[in-house]
């Protein structure tokens, strides 16, 4: 029987024991690495106000003034195109009393605060403030919004409110060698949608990073075309980021790339890579669509899930009815997307119960072991080997997992 929520020292050993185990004798994290708000407190400050945070894709703010917004922590945020066609990021909160300026998405020439209508250029500038020249000491030249440290990378907007972490273009390095043959950055969204589910986050992005529920828990849509012995891992464990390559099988309704598809070649043709950037930007990235899911926590049992789907852009040019193929496409991640939330929060209610136990994992949970050691780094500095780079080829299927007897 589990004991009631373990303190946050003992579920921070747990972590360092399981991730300096080898892959085949690991087991599940804790209950309590799911349920303690104390560690959700832990991971807040070494985690999510450390590392690069995804908020969404550049093409999503394609014009000057284009904006987005989002949340790293209790921090608001804004990305917003500028006037030179680079991404900025701000810090979403009023110099005056601290309103939050922006909502949601959408395109300004400028920024008006709602509340007293302080007024800010897109470059985070304040430009002027009405019924404060009275005041002597108020200049409004030279205040602005908190810049946001923010990157590019294959076209996803990161921000990290860290200004000595290691740039993301660094770190990823080693997966841009495998992914950008697809150009991912040129995918045309389709569908951006938010979501708020009742699990842990940690729940979410374990089930992002594993093929061995395909079958079973998606046998309804995707776990057909995605035998998980088909599936195969890198050899090596990176520090920001895990992956696996899945080659879909010839009657898969997407995955494929289309005929005029010039940028992949042999078996990159049928293969898909399946990025996770810790800790919360996950995609599938198939020769002809991709879609992916952005974590937020909103605590240790809620999450905020931004999903978002796009095409390939010769699968665009070659569509002839763009409605009906994006209510497809939608209609179609609805079921998957349900089907993953009908789990996850399932695992989350089992995880709450007192007669549960962590299990041992399959090899085909090899990334759940890269996580694991993930967070034994950042939340306990476990002294993982240093991460090795290497260029990824597809083709040998044979995952070079142990297999757990
Ligand atoms: Fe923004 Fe007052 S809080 S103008």
């Amino acid at each position: 029987m589990s004991d009631p929520i373990w303190p946050v020292e003992l579920i921070l050993d747990r972590i360092d024991e399981l991730a300096a185990l080898p892959h085949g004798e690991t087991r599940a994290l804790p209950p309590s690495a799911y349920l303690s708000e104390d560690l959700h407190a832990f991971e807040k400050e070494r985690i999510f106000a450390r590392d690069w945070i995804c908020l969404g894709r550049a093409e999503e703010i394609p014009k000057t003034g284009d904006y987005l917004t989002g949340m790293i922590n209790d921090q608001p945020i804004f990305a917003i195109r500028g006037r030179d066609s680079g991404v900025r990021a701000f810090a979403n909160v009023c110099l005056h009393r601290m309103m939050r300026l922006l909502q949601g998405r959408g395109s300004c020439r400028g920024i008006t605060c709602p509340y007293h209508g302080w007024a800010y250029g897109i470059d985070g500038q304040l430009k002027g403030a009405p019924h404060m020249q009275d005041r002597a000491d108020f200049n409004p030249k030279g205040m602005s919004l908190p810049e946001i440290r923010t990157d590019v990378w294959e076209g996803w907007i990161y921000v990290t409110l860290d200004p000595k972490t290691v740039s993301i273009s660094e770190q990823l390095e080693p997966l841009r060698e495998v992914v950008g043959r697809y150009r991912m950055g040129d995918y045309v969204q389709l569908v951006t949608q938010d979501h708020l589910w009742n699990t842990n986050w940690k729940l979410l992005t374990e089930n992002f990073m594993e093929g061995y529920h395909l079958p079973v828990a998606h046998k309804a849509t995707v776990g057909a075309w995605t035998p998980p012995d088909q599936c195969e891992f890198p050899g090596d464990v990176h520090e920001a980021f895990t992956y696996q390559l899945f080659q879909k099988t010839g009657d898969a309704k997407l995955g494929t790339a289309h005929p005029d598809n010039t940028r992949l070649e042999g078996p990159w043709r049928t293969t898909s890579v399946l990025p996770t950037v810790f800790p919360t930007h996950m995609t599938v990235l198939a020769p002809d669509h991709l879609w992916y899911l952005i974590l937020r926590p909103e605590g240790p049992g809620q999450v905020h899930v931004r999903f978002g789907a796009a095409i390939a852009p010769e699968v665009l040019a070659a569509t002839s009815d763009l409605e009906a193929f994006r209510e497809e496409v939608i209609g179609f991640f609805d079921r998957v997307n349900e089907e993953d939330r009908f789990v996850v929060e399932g695992i989350y209610e089992g995880a709450r119960a007192p007669l549960s136990e962590a299990g041992p994992l399959s090899w085909l949970e090899r990334e759940l072991h890269d996580f694991q050691k993930y967070l034994s780094r950042r939340l306990s500095g476990y002294a993982a080997r240093k991460p090795k780079t290497r260029t990824h080829k597809p083709g040998k299927r044979k995952a070079r997992q142990t297999k757990v007897a």
